[in-house]
């Protein structure tokens, strides 16, 4: 019971810090060491070309797995939220086209864009990766022989996918996700040169 107590105050600290941090209307979060993504050219010194590919792609999973991306990509039928990945609530399901049942769409409270007096993440084409896209759960080589699979990817070639990660405006959400929440490690263009690297090396799993 103590060490309940205990957990709930520092949980309840760490949540204060976020909120303190975050700032006025959401100041950006700065950039810590941790959140970066290393640049296709420091991977140089691995001589063997398949396991420099591999390592791109071991690299690029930081960004695969980061709550912002795995939120919209869960297991299960239902999204998630915050940095814990925590099941989105109020419940929503992601119904037949990804974006909600029909009596609780997501636009019905995700708008165009964040709004952040509400903490509202948003963007026009807001909905839900379709359960052959889920990541939540997976490793990295799993991830990496399902992004591949133009069955499991919405029959993308390998040049798609460095267009998707690197540009699509959804994915560039989560380098700028609003209130408080942590983004993505790196920069987009930087993901983008990473999976660029790996496709041009012959895109080999780890
Ligand atoms: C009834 C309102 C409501 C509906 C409907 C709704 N959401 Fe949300 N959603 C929220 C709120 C509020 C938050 C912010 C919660 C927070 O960050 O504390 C949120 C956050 C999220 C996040 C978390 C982003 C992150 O990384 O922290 C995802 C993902 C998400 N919603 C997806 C969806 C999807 C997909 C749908 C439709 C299937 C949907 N939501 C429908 C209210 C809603
Ligand atoms: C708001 C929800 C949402 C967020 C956030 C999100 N995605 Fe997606 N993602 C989707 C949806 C929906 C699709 C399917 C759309 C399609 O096929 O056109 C998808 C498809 C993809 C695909 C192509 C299919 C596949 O699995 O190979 C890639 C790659 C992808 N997302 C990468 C990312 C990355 C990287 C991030 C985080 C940096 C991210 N997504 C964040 C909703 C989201």
């Amino acid at each position: 019971m103590k060490r309940d107590r205990r957990v709930l105050v520092i949980v309840l600290a760490v949540g204060l810090v976020h909120i303190v941090r975050a700032g006025a209307a959401g100041d950006p979060v700065p950039p810590t060491g941790a959140n970066t993504l290393a640049s296709p050219k420091s991977f140089s010194s691995i001589a063997d070309p398949q396991k420099r590919s591999a390592a791109y792609f071991t690299e690029l999973d930081k960004v695969l797995t980061h709550p912002r991306c795995i939120n919209c990509h869960p297991s299960g039928d239902r999204p998630r939220q915050g940095d814990m990945r925590r099941l989105h609530q109020p419940p929503v399901f992601r119904g037949t086209d990804g974006f909600g049942q029909e009596s609780m769409r997501c636009v019905t409270c995700h708008q165009n864009t964040n709004f952040e007096p509400g903490r509202m993440p948003g963007h026009a084409d807001w909905h839900l990766a379709p359960p052959e896209m889920a990541w939540e759960g997976k490793t990295a080589s799993e991830i990496c022989a399902q992004i591949k699979d133009p069955k499991r990817n919405g029959k993308r070639s390998l040049h798609d996918l460095v267009e998707h990660i690197g540009k699509d405006s959804l994915v560039g959400w989560a380098w700028a996700p609003g209130f408080g929440r942590t983004p993505a490690p790196g920069t987009q263009k930087e993901a983008g040169a990473l999976v660029e690297a790996w496709v041009k090396s012959g895109a080999v799993c780890p």
